[in-house]
């Protein structure tokens, strides 16, 4: 794999969401029970033993999350407790021993000033996209935990998801679960994506941008995207988003949640989406870290499109919502306290 471009050769406009090798990355390792320091290291291949649980058994948990460039170059970091609050609770839920929630936040920082110069410049609507990772390593054979494990944190610069402004698409429902009922859904686990990329793919062959899962259970209700979390506007103002224990707790959506009641003045609401019930919605989108807000034009359900708002038009709630969530992560807008962490350059 070749190493990444100088920083002045890239065109920080038009990047898309490609793995890039940067300069650095943070590595640590557990054995004997303990976590060492870890530290910022220049090599990009992991080497592990052909018994790691992580290959064989999906004992394997990530997150991903964001630096932004602000006008007068300062990086900011959007919510990274979280972050390390999640893959907290991914490891519970996969047996494996957390990495401090402050050394994460900190092997973070250290991973984006080391690759300072990859964060995109203000106004490109690029950032640098960061990808903690934890996986059981080690001689192992038996379906049992592992005894050693590494985390590590690597990095890239990612495009703006929308070049020419906000647009929506159109998304299907599937034939297949995300998730089970009492599973993994809610935790960040490798294994729930394996199972995603079919399904997926038959979405994406159909013409359609990704899947809105229903609940495994009846099949009635929607779950989630494949990578993002959904939400509908009412008539009567209120922000309604699905609540489920087998779907991922998306960060962006609890910062919609948010943002909707305190700066839009809306009414938060997490309950039940029934599939056959979204007359109800003006507009209608899904929300993750990649794309803040994609607005979901219509769902295909049962051979029949719902258009909500416009299949070619964002919404007005919908715009409103991108433009106040992507303003306080690039520090134009003021944030509610404890969303921003500045990463320290000096
Ligand atoms: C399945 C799934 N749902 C929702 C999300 C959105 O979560 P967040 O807003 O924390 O990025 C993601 C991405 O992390 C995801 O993979």
């Amino acid at each position: 794999m070749a190493k990444a471009p100088e920083p002045s050769t890239i065109d920080w406009a038009n990047l898309g969401f490609n793995y890039m090798d940067l300069p650095y990355r943070f590595l640590a390792h557990y054995s004997d029970g303990k976590w060492d320091d870890g530290e910022l290291t220049e090599d990009a291949t992991l080497h592990i033993s052909e018994g790691s649980t992580g290959l064989h058994y999906g004992q394997a948990d990530f997150e991903g999350l964001k630096a932004y460039r602000t006008k007068n170059g300062e990086i900011n970091l959007f919510r990274p407790d979280r972050n390390a609050a999640r893959m907290h609770k991914s490891c519970e839920r996969l047996l494996m021993p957390a990495f401090p929630e402050d050394k994460f936040i900190a092997a973070v920082k250290s991973v984006v000033k080391a690759n300072a110069d990859y964060v995109p410049p203000y106004g490109t609507g690029g950032t640098l996209y960061l990808r903690p990772l934890m996986i059981g390593v080690g001689g192992n054979i038996g379906v049992h935990p592992a005894q050693e494990y590494i985390f590590t944190v690597f990095a890239m610069p990612v495009g703006a998801y929308y070049k020419g402004g906000v647009t929506p698409t159109n998304f299907t429902t599937s034939y297949y679960d995300r998730a089970a009922p009492h599973g993994t859904g809610q935790s960040k686990v490798g294994g729930n994506y394996g199972g995603s990329l079919l399904p997926g793919d038959e979405a994406h062959k159909a013409g359609y941008s990704d899947v809105i899962y229903l609940d495994p259970a009846t099949h009635k209700k929607i779950e989630e995207a494949g990578s993002a979390n959904f939400f509908g506007v009412t008539k009567d103002n209120e922000f309604v988003t699905p609540k489920s224990d087998s779907i991922l707790p998306s960060i962006t959506k609890y910062s919609l949640l948010y943002l909707a009641e305190h700066n839009l003045g809306m009414k938060p609401v997490q309950g039940d989406v029934f599939i056959d019930d979204l007359d109800r919605f003006t507009e209608a989108g899904a929300m993750g870290t990649a794309a803040v807000i994609a607005p979901i034009g219509g769902i295909e359900y049962h051979d029949k499109l719902h258009v909500f708002y416009s299949e070619t038009e964002v919404g007005p709630v919908t715009q409103k919502l991108y433009d106040t969530l992507t303003g306080i992560q690039f520090g134009d807008v003021e944030a509610p306290e404890g969303w921003i962490q500045k990463v320290p350059l000096d």
